[in-house]
């Protein structure tokens, strides 16, 4: 049922039309019913369901009935397709073609103020500022409830989850969304009205295997609480992975608190730079871009000779990079100071020479432990 077949590769892109493998939508399942308390009166809504996957109950979860099954979609044809799935099914799902993000309201779904509410799926993910807006005028893009307006429509489908005041949601999304401050501020509502209570992060492989690198993904079940979270309770929250690895990103220090990541020409003068670095974004931008450069620009990083040891390490960190597993490509270059401060001039060697001596291998092994990708 997975494989879109229907939309060119900027209608994909654009509408975030990768589809779920069914045995993602089999993990997604195993997490929500594993918390999910026994009563039996729950509706299930995905609100961005494409063909339907996910509301094709898999078989060994059977035993689960919700009291109401709901499927809508933006793309009329992907909606065709789920009915036609679906005909032969005793109680086939109610599929509305809706705008998910438009007047947002239990009513609109067709659900009752007093229903216990779970939602379920892998809302689309895109960045409106990222290169699919270069072949797209500001007019294709829909309307959202300026309640719910974000920079990337997925952050915009958790908040519409708020507003419909689900009890549980177990969805797929970019890990960056709760580990990036950032995003997670845009989170807003949500993220005062929820607390992530299990997880498990896949790599964007699954969906893109084809692509030049991998993000990664969260599936996530939050619970309704009116406690919500805060940013503190991301950096301690015990994230796994499903390679079997878990970790918590208060268990890491990173580059972010001893060098800029941006330009920063407007603090250092010209004069006491020593260097220039490009623009850092995250560990994935890294794989990516380039390090020390030579011609100034836009995203130029004075390094002051003060600072210039840790540029190098940065410089050496994108060298080792390789050995960096994809579930850490949002984070921050991680650095243990103390144990870099005794190495400090075997950096600078290694980024000069782009020779990386033993110690410096031995440095990263122990800064990554059980993460350490061989
Ligand atoms: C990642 S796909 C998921 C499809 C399906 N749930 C699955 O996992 O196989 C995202 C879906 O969101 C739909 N979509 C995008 N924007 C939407 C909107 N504003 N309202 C409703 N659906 C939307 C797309 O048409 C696409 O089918």
């Amino acid at each position: 049922m997975s494989i879109q077949a229907h939309l060119d590769r900027i209608q994909t892109i654009f509408q975030g039309s990768f589809y779920t493998p069914d045995s993602i939508v089999c993990l997604v399942y195993q997490m929500l019913l594993d918390s999910l308390p026994q009563s039996k009166d729950y509706v299930l809504l995905d609100s961005s369901c494409g063909y339907g996957s996910f509301l094709e109950i898999p078989q060994r979860f059977q035993s689960t009935q919700f009291t109401q099954i709901i499927g809508a979609d933006i793309d009329k044809q992907a909606l065709q397709q789920a009915q036609k799935n679906f005909k032969d099914c005793a109680i086939a799902p109610l599929f509305l073609h809706t705008n998910s993000l438009q007047n947002v309201s239990r009513e609109k779904f067709n659900i009752l103020e007093s229903s216990k509410l779970v939602i379920i799926g892998n809302p689309p993910y895109n960045d409106k500022t990222s290169i699919v807006q270069h072949h797209l005028k500001n007019s294709d893009f829909f309307e959202i409830d300026s309640t719910l307006k974000a920079r990337d429509i997925g952050i915009s489908f958790l908040r519409s989850f708020d507003t419909l005041k689900a009890d549980y949601i177990c969805v797929l999304h970019p890990l960056s969304y709760v580990i990036k401050e950032s995003n997670f501020k845009s989170l807003k509502n949500f993220a005062q009205n929820y607390r992530l209570t299990d997880s498990l992060i896949i790599s964007s492989q699954i969906f893109c295997p084809k692509s030049l690198g991998f993000f990664p993904i969260l599936i996530a079940l939050y619970k309704r609480d009116n406690q919500g979270m805060d940013y503190d309770f991301i950096c301690d929250f015990s994230f796994k992975t499903c390679e079997g690895k878990e970790f918590r990103l208060k268990s890491f220090d990173f580059i972010t608190k001893y060098i800029d990541k941006y330009p920063n020409k407007n603090r250092v003068d010209s004069g006491h730079k020593v260097a220039m670095f490009y623009t850092l974004r995250d560990i994935n931008a890294l794989r990516r871009s380039k390090t020390f450069i030579t011609k100034d620009c836009t995203n130029a990083v004075y390094v002051t000779r003060e600072k210039y040891s840790l540029y190098c390490y940065v410089d050496v960190f994108k060298q080792i990079i390789k050995h960096i597993p994809y579930y850490f490509g949002n984070c921050d270059v991680m650095i243990d100071y103390e144990a870099f401060r005794a190495l400090e001039s075997d950096f600078i060697q290694a980024s000069e020479s782009k020779i990386l001596s033993e110690n410096i291998m031995q440095y990263f092994k122990d800064l990554l432990g059980e993460h350490y990708a061989d």
